[in-house]
């Protein structure tokens, strides 16, 4: 048997139909160069605004970016403002390019907590987006999996107390419908960068069978190349299911 055999070709060579990607590392990213932590979360943006417009073009259908969590308010209000104002300028930005562009916008996370401001400008994004047919970009934002997991289980709870709902006609579809990601199909893979090989409350049900890819890469240098290669990792990977392929 030779020793140097060439790589397998992949068994399964089409692109996911849906990524998701916990963006981090924009402190590190900054703190390495000496610059502010905002400064790692204005690069953040830009990398984000990059392989949106990579996924668009490699044809993916979804991608889910998690760009704030439920627990990230712990952080400095200084730093919370800076990220807040970067958002709201990337949305005004995609709102004005939206017909370029013919990106979807969707959001999962409670938006309650946001500024009006901020929720106008998702709102907006939302709905001068419906119609396009590309890829479609859920922003995760004030999100949390088990947040998203107790509010569907409190819908179904008080369907149950108003006598609209029985306990157990509730199935898996049925709680996925009442999730933030109602209607889109479970993410195929999940890319965390920066080095940290944990969830931080992203996606918990959703990821029952998804494939995770991390890479040591902090989110700012995150490249078009670097997606190329998580999906290049992803196509060399046997889903099972918990069943058995021949
Ligand atoms: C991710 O980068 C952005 C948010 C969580 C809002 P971080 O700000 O967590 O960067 P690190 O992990 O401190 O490097
Ligand atoms: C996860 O990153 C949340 C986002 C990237 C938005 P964190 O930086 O908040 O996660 P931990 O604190 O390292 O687990
Ligand atoms: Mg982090």
């Amino acid at each position: 048997m030779a020793l140097f055999q060439k790589k397998e070709p992949a068994p399964q060579r089409q692109i996911p139909t849906h990524i998701a990607i916990i963006m981090d590392g924009n402190g590190r990213w900054a703190k390495k160069r000496g610059l502010p932590r905002t400064a790692g979360h204005k690069v953040g943006a830009e990398a984000f605004r990059t392989i949106a417009n990579y996924a668009k073009s490699i044809g993916l259908r979804y991608l889910t970016v998690y760009a704030f969590s439920t627990e990230n308010w712990k952080r400095s209000e200084e730093e919370v403002d800076a990220i807040m104002e970067l958002l709201e300028r990337y949305l005004r930005e995609a709102i004005r390019d939206m017909d370029k562009n013919r990106v979807r916008f969707c959001f999962f996370g409670d938006l309650s907590r946001l500024s009006p401001q901020l929720q106008q400008e998702a709102r907006e994004a939302v709905e001068r987006s419906k119609g396009y047919e590309g890829v479609q970009v859920n922003f995760c934002l004030n999100y949390g999996a088990r947040d998203e997991i107790l509010r569907a289980a409190r819908t179904f709870a008080q369907a149950c107390a108003e006598g609209r709902a029985k306990p157990e006609d509730l199935t898996e579809a049925g709680f996925s419908n009442l999730l933030y990601s109602a209607g889109v199909p479970d993410p195929d893979l999940i890319i965390r960068p920066s080095g940290e090989i944990r969830t931080s409350n992203f996606l918990l049900w959703q990821s029952a069978y998804s494939e995770y890819y991390f890479t040591d890469t902090l989110w700012p240098d995150f490249s078009p190349a670097d997606l190329d290669r998580a999906i290049d990792a992803y196509q060399h990977r046997s889903r099972r299911y918990g069943g058995v392929k021949p």
